[in-house]
């Protein structure tokens, strides 16, 4: 299959409304990340996107809407606290996981009696979702396991040849994909942190509690939430190492990590906040983010893992960020790409 990549132009939108309708797959902007998008309600095409991306069908699907008027007819109710957080935080990155109704198939729900959904921010989704005439399923467009898509061109990286279009929006400005919270519970449970953040949802909800799994790997047998949290996820093809632990005992741990790489003839690079980024003398680093721009560092850590595969770097190394507001987000998405591997520097 021939994979065309075009601007998000309303004539290309209109292109790729129609192969929607016609039961095919097309990747498309959003203000998080790219998404697969197939029609929701087309159980044939929702099962074009697994195969496009190579991934496991018990690991359910989010459902793009193109208004909030969308989302009750998916779902067997809305109630207060769901109306609450759409009028608060939709569109943008809010992903509501509730009971879903007879229309959506299990090919979407991985086989569960929820769904999540959401209303993106980005004007070509919410056009492309109107046009398609009804709710679009999309997993971020990126084959399984790999860092998700910021741009069009990593979208092409993974899904050439398997696609016909890629509408091209520009970089994404969140950089990380959605919150997922599931609020089908007494206690509202963020089950993926992102750019909507646990102390945004406090201030709509009060008391939100925050999955074991967001950022400590699944003890073996326990009890999965959100199937995704199973699988390796935003991994570059690079070991990627977290050093987390006392901030002035970090440059020594990232110094002697990279020392010991480099004498078994490896080829590291140190992650740091730009602010610190003067302080491993010779070796090569990337400055990331700031610790005072927990965003930039959000926005940037995709295509950063991707770049420095391309450039041939490994192991990464990365210092951790600070977990508060999308900070938890970025944390969660190192330490998933590490597989958990963590370093906790302490002082002598
Ligand atoms: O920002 C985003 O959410 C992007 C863009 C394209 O909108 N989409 C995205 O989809 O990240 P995906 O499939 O890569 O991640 C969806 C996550 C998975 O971890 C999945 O297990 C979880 O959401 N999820 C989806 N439906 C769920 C449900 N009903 N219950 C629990 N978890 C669910
Ligand atoms: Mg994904």
């Amino acid at each position: 299959m021939r994979t065309a990549c075009v601007q998000a132009t309303p004539d290309a939108v209109a292109r790729a409304a129609l192969l929607l309708r016609r039961g095919q797959v097309v990747a498309f902007p959003t203000e998080t990340v790219y998404g697969l998008g197939a029609q929701a309600t087309n159980p044939v095409a929702v099962r074009g996107i697994f195969v496009a991306k190579g991934r496991p069908a018990d690991n359910p699907l989010i459902v793009h809407v193109a208004d909030a008027g969308a989302a009750e007819p998916l779902t067997r109710g809305l109630d207060d606290r769901a109306r609450a957080l759409m009028a608060a935080f939709w569109p943008g990155p809010l992903t509501l996981v509730l009971p879903k109704s007879g229309i959506v198939p299990p090919e979407v729900s991985g086989g569960l009696d929820t769904v999540g959904i959401r209303l993106p921010a980005h004007p070509v989704a919410r056009a492309l979702i109107a046009a398609a005439g009804a709710p679009v399923a999309a997993p971020s467009a990126n084959r399984s396991g790999r860092p998700s898509p910021t741009t069009a061109s990593h979208v092409a990286q993974d899904m050439a040849g398997r696609i016909p279009l890629i509408l091209d929006g520009g970089p994404c400005m969140v950089g990380l994909e959605s919150t997922v919270l599931d609020i089908t519970g007494d206690v509202p449970v963020i089950l993926r942190p992102g750019g909507v953040t646990r102390e945004m949802l406090q201030s709509v909800l009060g008391r939100v509690a925050v999955d074991a799994a967001v950022l400590a790997p699944l003890e073996p047998g326990s009890a999965i939430r959100s199937p995704g949290m199973k699988y390796r996820h935003y991994a570059p093809r690079a070991a990627v190492r977290v050093v987390t632990g006392q901030p002035p005992a970090r440059a020594p741990r990232l110094c002697a990590l990279y020392d010991a790489a480099l004498a078994r003839g490896l080829r590291p690079v140190i992650l740091a906040p730009q602010e610190h980024a003067a302080g491993f003398g010779g070796r090569a680093c990337r400055p990331w983010g700031s610790a005072d721009a927990p965003q930039q560092a959000a926005s940037e850590l995709f295509a950063l893992l991707r770049a420095l595969d391309e450039e041939g770097y490994d192991p990464i190394l990365a210092e951790a960020v600070a977990d508060a507001g999308i900070g938890l987000a970025v944390m969660n998405r190192l330490l998933r790409a590490a597989g958990f591997a963590v370093e906790q520097a302490e002082q002598l």
